[in-house]
């Protein structure tokens, strides 16, 4: 489904080009899960927003259904951008404060759905109840909620149009422990069920493991060491690898 192909790409800085992404190659299925992981500055959030098309690579490729992102026409961006949906790390800023909740699900289905009005109500609700919120809080604005709502809401929103593909760039990090991991049960649910697939971009390895079957580690730019997520954790030799694993506390889960 996605194919990425020796991506790279350079910001201009006042102190001369800086390498972001250094030939990134990788492929992912549908309904698979891949974990990218790597500390702050890897080039994670670079990688998310080249493969949703959002920034254009300095070069290589991004292939979605054997379709180019970087050289889409408008309307085909548009088809791409209802099948690949973001997830960003502070679900408060990426929700608006001035809509209510039940606006801002809606906007997908008005964008992308030949759906009546009485149909749109129903979708939100239906969108909130999977997420796990109550429809009634459709009528709330973003400050009445909490960090983990939000987040459910930007993943309702993030349904609304259907997709195939969820990127999420460090979707839980903003969130306390016990919440990280509902919301990344949610997320994984999703993926099982709907058979959307994910990238989970984190610096948290122990999360990588348990929610998703491929790791890729990032390091300056480029792809260190690719595998299934229990080879990586387990047996991983190389010394970035291993500095990762040690420098996360002993968690349940690993
Ligand atoms: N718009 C930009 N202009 C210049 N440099 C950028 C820009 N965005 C990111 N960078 C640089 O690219 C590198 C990778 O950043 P980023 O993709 O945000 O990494 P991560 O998400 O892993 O923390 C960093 O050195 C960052 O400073
Ligand atoms: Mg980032």
């Amino acid at each position: 489904m996605l194919k990425i192909q020796h991506l790279s790409k350079h910001y201009g800085t006042a102190k001369g080009k800086s390498t972001a992404l250094n030939s990134i190659s990788f492929s992912l299925g549908e309904g698979r899960s891949l974990a990218i992981v790597g500390e702050s500055g890897a080039g994670k959030s670079t990688l998310a927003k080249c493969i949703l098309g959002v920034v254009p690579p300095s070069s290589g490729h991004v292939w979605f259904d054997g379709r180019k992102v970087d050289t889409m026409t408008p309307s085909e961006q548009k088809q791409f951008w209802q099948e690949a949906q973001m997830i960003w790390q502070d679900p408060g800023l990426a929700l608006s404060p001035h809509r209510r909740i039940w606006q801002m699900i809606a906007e997908p289905l008005e964008n992308y759905k030949r759906l009546n009005r009485q149909e749109i109500h129903r979708q939100v609700d239906r969108l909130l109840s999977q997420v796990g919120l109550d429809p009634a809080l459709g009528q709330c604005y973003r400050h009445q909620l909490s960090g983990g709502q939000c987040q459910r809401v930007c993943i309702a929103r993030a349904l609304a149009p259907s997709p195939r593909l969820l990127v999420c760039d460090e979707p839980v990090s903003a969130l306390d422990l016990p919440m990280q991991l509902k919301i990344m049960d949610l997320i994984d649910n999703l993926r099982q069920h709907l058979g959307i697939a994910v990238i989970l971009i984190t610096h948290d390895i122990g999360l990588a493991r348990r929610y998703c079957s491929q790791v890729a580690i990032m390091h300056k730019g480029c792809i260190i060491e690719t595998g299934p997520s229990d080879t990586i954790l387990h047996h991983s030799t190389h010394p970035y690898t291993k500095r990762l694993i040690n420098a996360i506390p002993r968690l349940p889960w690993l």
